[in-house]
């Protein structure tokens, strides 16, 4: 999906959800990359989003289906095809909530919530924006997930209600995958694992001294990613690559 090379296309509009430290950083990079993008941010709040003349911020709510069907009439008005649309909302604790260590700390409404948000945001974002993306145009639709919601790759446990909500995402993300192939045949459905980040969301896990991998900043993760999403080919609709394009297992 890159937009300097679709001569037929003057404007390359993005639709980006969620206002925090990754989404925040790919807006400013869509905006330094494409000239003729358009940019609508959907968030609680205007977040670290960039002011910038071409970029919209527009109020939501992740755990309010109402609010995500309210956030697509609101892009209607500004642009009627989205070529590109990224989902980088997510939760892994608030105030009230923190990673389950263990059973013990297991939550119904803890739970809950992180399907609400980290799972079911997503096939309600693709049914609100479905005619967005539908056009003869190339146009994606991508998801962060994260590497911990991968099923094969659970070494350590803990964190029960994000690996269950990522791995039930990733679920639905394929799904919609396979029936956009035929319904939607120029969209490319990705998941994307954006590496170890500095955020609000990472930062009281992230102990540099101890921790063995690498800490991306959300400026590398955005650059990363932004070039894996302008190289996806319709093929590879349907896979969860890292932010340095390897496939993670399912
Ligand atoms: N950082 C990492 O190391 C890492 C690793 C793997 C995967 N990821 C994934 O990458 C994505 C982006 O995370 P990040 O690191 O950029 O964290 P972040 O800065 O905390 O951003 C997460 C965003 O999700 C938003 N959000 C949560 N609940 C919401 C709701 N109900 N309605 C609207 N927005 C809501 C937050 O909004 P508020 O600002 O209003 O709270 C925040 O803007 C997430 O899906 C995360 O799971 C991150």
């Amino acid at each position: 999906l890159d937009a300097d090379n679709s001569d037929a296309r003057e404007q390359f509009n993005v639709v980006i959800v969620g206002t925090g430290a990754i989404g925040s950083a790919m807006a400013r990079d869509v905006l330094k990359r494409h000239q003729a993008a358009r940019v609508v941010m959907l968030g609680r709040s205007n977040g670290d989003s960039p002011r910038d003349s071409r970029l919209t911020f527009v109020a939501f709510d992740a755990s309010d289906p109402d609010s995500i069907v309210a956030g697509a009439a609101a892009v209607e008005k500004l642009f009627s095809r989205v070529h590109l649309l990224i989902n980088t909302v997510g939760l892994l604790h608030s105030e009230s909530q923190q990673p389950e260590k263990n059973l013990r700390a297991i939550r119904a409404d803890n739970l809950q919530r992180s399907f609400q948000v980290n799972a079911i945001l997503l096939p309600l974002l693709a049914q609100a924006f479905s005619r967005h993306l539908r056009h003869e145009e190339p146009a994606a639709l991508v998801s962060l997930s994260a590497r911990v919601g991968s099923i094969e790759d659970n070494k350590m446990g803990g964190w029960y209600g994000y690996r269950a909500s990522k791995a039930a995402h990733n679920m639905l993300l394929k799904t919609l995958a396979r029936e956009w192939r035929i319904s939607h045949r120029n969209v490319t459905v990705v998941a994307l694992h954006p590496g170890t980040v500095r955020s609000r969301l990472s930062q009281p896990f992230l102990n540099e001294k101890s921790y063995p991998k690498r800490i991306l900043t959300p400026d590398e993760s955005a650059q990363a990613l932004l070039g894996i999403i302008e190289g996806l080919a319709p093929a590879e609709s349907g896979s969860f690559l890292d932010w340095q394009g390897k496939a993670i297992p399912w």
